[in-house]
């Protein structure tokens, strides 16, 4: 099986056809990872979990990108959440752990400042997926 004639003379020709193949790959799968903690395949709504922010007053104690009146300073400033590798410098930052931590940050850490705000399960996923999303 020989590929189009095409097809096979620009590779010969093209010495940088690897890096270029690599190059590519690298570019989708980075999309891929970012596409992915915009909008998660289980469906968290980073638009809706902006709103939520605000809703639930998370501000009254975070200063947080996006959410006008989130300027609070009792909690830590969570902007560029989404690059943090850890929760409150103890639990990996997936977004399961952290709508976790949205609803009840005790049963993650036992003795956390942070309280719980009576957050439903599938808000906390949609504000996971916002604070995710802050790159
Ligand atoms: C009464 C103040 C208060 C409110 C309201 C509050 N938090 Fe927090 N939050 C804290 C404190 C204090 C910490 C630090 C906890 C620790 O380090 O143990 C924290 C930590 C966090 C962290 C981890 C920050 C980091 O640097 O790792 C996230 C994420 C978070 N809160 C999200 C929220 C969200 C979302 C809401 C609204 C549903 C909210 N918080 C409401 C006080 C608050």
């Amino acid at each position: 099986m020989h590929a189009p004639r095409a097809a096979t003379t620009w590779i010969r020709h093209c010495t940088l056809a690897p890096v270029m193949l690599l190059a590519v790959l690298a570019v989708l799968a980075g999309s891929a990872r970012d596409s992915g903690a915009a909008e998660p395949a289980d469906g968290g709504s980073v638009e809706r979990g902006r709103l939520l922010i605000n809703r639930y007053q998370c501000g009254a104690c975070h200063t947080i990108p996006g959410v006008p009146l989130a300027r609070g300073n009792a909690g830590p400033l969570l902007a560029q959440f989404g690059r943090r590798s850890y929760i409150a410098g103890k639990i990996p930052n997936t977004e399961e752990l952290l709508a976790k931590w949205i609803v009840s940050p005790h049963s993650l850490i036992a003795n956390t400042a942070m309280p719980s705000m009576g957050v439903t399960p599938d808000d906390a996923r949609d504000m996971a997926a916002y604070l995710k999303s802050l790159q």
